[in-house]
Order: structure tokens, then C-alpha cells, then sequence
């Protein structure tokens, strides 16, 4: 179970290969300590003496939602960082025009705000079929439930830190450089159509 996935990080320009590693050893962290917290959650004894204030199963459950959110959300960018990359087109654009006006007015709101949150910046498909641009500041903190995730990226220091120290602009306009446009209109699909 969450076995890590495999990236091919040679296809991305503008980071370096320590930066990348780096970032990936912290999400194989990720998978280990969930599969840790889900073979405790098979034992009864984690049931016991629950409380909202500290118990076993709070620390658990906590860890539970933050290790698997950040698996979840690590393999959705490192997903669509690798790979080909290329000018937007596609439904995504279409979509993109439809719902924030123009392709530049969308990079300039995901941009900033990636430069107002502390973890995530999530693209999603919303159930009412419209794009609408999340921010979190944690793997479990601002997730919503009612859409797909369509395009993430990470903006906790440790994406970006190695190599662009704290110059997060730089790192987002090189995280957009990257973008496989493919990979986003694949999620697309594997969605409702819009209404
Ligand atoms: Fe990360």
C-alpha cells in the first residue's frame, strides 16, 4: 500500500537534481509513515481511551490525514512537473478562459497566490464544473471535497529553498516553465464534462 511512484526528474528544467531528490525523499517520508500509522489503525488497542484533547487515536487519525494528503498531493505535482512539457492548450484552456477571463489573468491569480499560502496552491474541478484556484497551508489544512484536483504546486520552503532560496516568485515562474499541459488535460477527462 503507497508504495512510493516513480518521477523522471531529467525532464525538468530549472531545478537541480539535489533540489529534486530532496524533495522526493521528504514525500518517500511521507508514504513510510503512513503505511506505519495504517498498520496501527488495524489494532484495536488504537481505539482505546479516545479523547479531542490527547489520545493515541487523535495522533493517529492527525497523522493519517496529513501523511495521506501529502502523498496524494506530492504525486499530483511531481505528476505534473515530469514529462513533456509545452504551451497551454487544449480544454484547459478552454476552461481556464471561461472561468478566470484569460490565460495571463490565471497565472497571475495561481501565482500569487502561491505567494499567500504556506503549503499548496491546488487547480480543481468543482463538481458545478467550474475551475476554482485552492489554497492550503498544509497537506490537510483548506482541502475541499467537492472538486478534482487538476494542477498543484507545492510552496512550502522545502520545494524551492536548494535552489532559489527565498525567492519563491522566481520558483513559481519556473514551476509554470514546467507544467505538463498533457498530464493536466488527462485529469480533465477523467472528469464530468462541464456543465
Ligand atoms: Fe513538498
Amino acid at each position: 500500500m503507497y508504495k512510493p511512484q516513480l518521477f523522471n526528474f531529467n525532464t525538468v528544467e530549472g531545478m537541480t537534481k539535489k533540489q529534486l531528490d530532496e524533495h522526493y525523499a521528504l514525500y518517500v517520508g511521507y508514504t513510510n509513515k503512513f503505511r506505519e500509522i495504517n498498520n496501527l489503525l488495524k489494532q484495536r488497542i488504537s481505539y482505546q481511551n479516545p479523547s479531542p484533547t490527547f489520545s493515541r487515536l487523535r495522533s493517529l487519525k492527525k497523522g493519517e490525514s496529513y501523511s495521506l494528503n501529502g502523498i496524494i498531493l506530492h504525486e499530483l505535482y511531481f505528476g505534473n512537473i515530469t514529462g513533456k512539457k509545452g504551451k497551454v492548450s487544449g480544454k484547459i484552456l478552454d476552461l481556464i478562459n471561461r472561468d478566470f477571463g484569460s490565460y495571463n489573468n490565471f497565472v497571475e491569480m495561481f501565482t500569487n497566490t502561491g505567494l499567500s499560502m504556506r503549503g499548496w496552491v491546488v487547480l480543481i474541478l468543482g463538481d458545478n464544473g467550474r475551475l476554482r484556484i485552492i489554497g492550503q497551508d498544509s497537506h490537510d489544512d483548506g482541502n475541499v471535497y467537492n472538486g478534482k484536483p487538476i494542477l498543484v504546486m507545492d510552496v512550502y520552503e522545502h520545494a524551492y529553498m536548494i535552489d532559489f532560496g527565498i525567492d519563491r516568485k522566481k520558483y513559481i515562474d519556473t514551476f509554470f516553465k514546467n507544467i505538463n499541459w498533457d498530464v493536466v488535460n488527462k485529469r480533465l477527462e477523467n472528469n464530468n464534462t462541464p456543465k
